[in-house]
């Protein structure tokens, strides 16, 4: 019985064991549609999520990756409070109304006004009479004024015919409305009340990235993540206006975790990923509560060492797919946690059924992941580590810890800690957008080999073909000595 075991065990197959075959195509990279669905209700534009991790994911990765197209998930390794500021930072940051204006009120005197608009930098007022909307002074319009003495007060020179806009309006039919009535600033009114402010410099901002992932507001969309048990931060993330909440755990196929997040989806109107799962098995269990997304991968990343510390972990093509046969049936949209290196792991992701990849290596490193640049040999490096590792669960506020259902009590001793993984470094790789650039341009150059449109044609018709050691030998260069680093094939000496 236990040699049927080693005999009936199943052969798991990962991204360097398959390349993609070359389909017929009718279809250019130029011309493919990357857009997927990352949740039930949120899709993306390019399908790229950021780990939850303390080198990967803050509120400055969240916004670029965001602007991008893609989602950044910010990371749990701090407090409460903490994460729900960087996820108001995020959704603030892409806001195109800004809800907290500086106003006027028509009795000021002219100096006055001057050295409000001087101190908060700002070209225009807003001014209020009880509470109402009832004019708008420019920096234009006082100046003249006040080259020769006068007593003039607000009142008699602001614009009393203000132009205003509601608070749905679309960036376009803003800017329409500014050029029509020649304004810079269009008041936001709900009810005759002021409730905000919008600047033409920052429906431009808006419009530079037109790929960017925003919610119906058109704020930027951000993910946050939160432990399996923690029901307050997840409260609290989704009061705070985070669009998805992703349940940051190693095992999610612990029955305690699948339970519970039933629990979490109750509470909250944010959409909810639960991972890591590796089987089909799991993602039945954690469908059958609700849950809104799917995050695949045991042990492939690139600082993990669960599949050594622990001998577990599911070789990530076949997880994924496993994975993918179950979701698919159900609509749930299935997430490749990890393991990915260049933009063609993206591609065979998506061939194995994926929706989207989550990265974590390939985006540590940038200019927007946290910490700051290092040289090591003539070298740029950006640190990087695990989250179960020893640095991350005994530093930070120790939530990489509970992701392993390990608990840090008072003054534990570090030794009572069982990392599964660790801690390094890795290049310092340059702007985020550049780096998205390329791994979609990987990515989009598949496609057009696979004759693949968009991604859902991807999943079906992308062929794999297995290959031997020589094979991704062959595949890799080879037989000369790289004397240009290329952007998107690093080699780390
Ligand atoms: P990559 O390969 O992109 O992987 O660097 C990132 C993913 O790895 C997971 N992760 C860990 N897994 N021990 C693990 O076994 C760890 O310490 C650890 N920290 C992160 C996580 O799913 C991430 O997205």
């Amino acid at each position: 019985m236990f040699s049927k075991k080693i005999k009936e065990a199943e052969l798991g197959y990962t991204y360097d064991d398959f390349l993609l075959s070359p389909n017929e195509s009718w279809i250019e990279a130029k011309d493919v549609n990357t857009t997927a669905k990352v949740s039930k209700n949120f899709e993306l534009n390019i399908p790229i999520i950021s780990s939850a991790m303390d080198t990967v994911t803050e509120t400055e990765l969240a916004i670029a990756l965001a602007q991008v197209g893609g989602i950044g998930v910010i990371h749990r390794n701090m407090t409460l409070e903490q994460e729900v500021e960087q996820v108001k930072n995020v959704k603030s940051s892409g806001d195109l109304t800004i809800r907290d204006v500086v106003t006027t009120n028509p009795e000021s005197s002219l100096d006055t006004v001057r050295d409000l608009m001087e101190q908060e930098a700002v070209s225009g007022l807003p001014v209020i009479e009880d509470e109402n909307l009832i004019g708008i002074i420019s920096k234009r319009d006082i100046k003249p004024i006040l080259a020769s003495v006068s007593d003039k007060k607000v009142k008699d020179i602001m614009t009393s015919d203000v132009v205003t806009v509601e608070d749905s309006i679309s960036p376009l039919d803003a800017l329409d409305i500014a050029y029509e009535n020649k304004v810079e600033r269009l008041p936001v009114v709900r009810d005759g009340k002021l409730v905000g402010i919008i600047t033409i410099r920052d429906i431009l901002n808006h419009k530079k990235y037109p790929q960017a992932s925003r919610d119906k507001e058109g704020k930027l969309l951000v993910a946050a993540a939160t432990g399996p048990f923690d029901l307050e931060r997840a409260i609290a993330l989704d009061e705070a206006g985070a669009d998805i909440l992703a349940v940051d755990c190693a095992h999610a196929h612990n029955m305690n975790v699948v339970n519970f997040a039933s629990t979490l989806k109750d509470n909250i109107d944010a959409d909810l990923i639960v991972g890591n799962i590796a089987t089909g098995e799991a993602a039945e269990a954690l469908i059958s509560q609700g849950i809104d997304g799917l995050k695949v991968g045991i042990g492939p990343g690139s600082m993990c060492t669960t599949r050594i510390i622990a001998g577990v972990g599911v070789p990530q093509l076949t997880a994924i797919s496993d994975v993918a046969d179950v979701a698919s049936k159900h609509g749930i949209p299935v997430i490749a946690d990890g393991g990915l290196r260049y933009s063609g792991d993206i591609a065979k992701a998506i061939a194995a059924g994926a929706d989207l990849v989550m990265l974590g290596n390939l985006l540590a490193g940038t200019y927007e992941s946290p910490g700051d640049v290092v040289v090591m040999n003539g070298r740029q490096y950006k640190q990087y580590r695990g989250m179960g590792s020893m640095g991350a669960m005994t530093g930070g506020f120790g939530g990489g810890a509970d992701r392993y259902f390990q608990e840090i009590k008072g003054h534990m001793k570090h030794s009572k800690l069982v990392p599964e993984g660790v801690e390094g470094a890795v290049p310092y790789k340059g702007m985020l957008n550049d780096v998205v650039f390329q791994l979609i341009g990987g990515l989009k150059a598949s496609m057009g080999y696979c004759g693949a449109k968009d991604i859902e044609t991807m999943k079906k018709v992308a062929k794999f073909v297995r290959i031997t050691s020589s094979g991704i030998k062959e595949s890799h260069p080879h037989d000369l000595l790289i004397t240009n680093e290329s952007p998107n094939y690093p080699t780390l000496d």
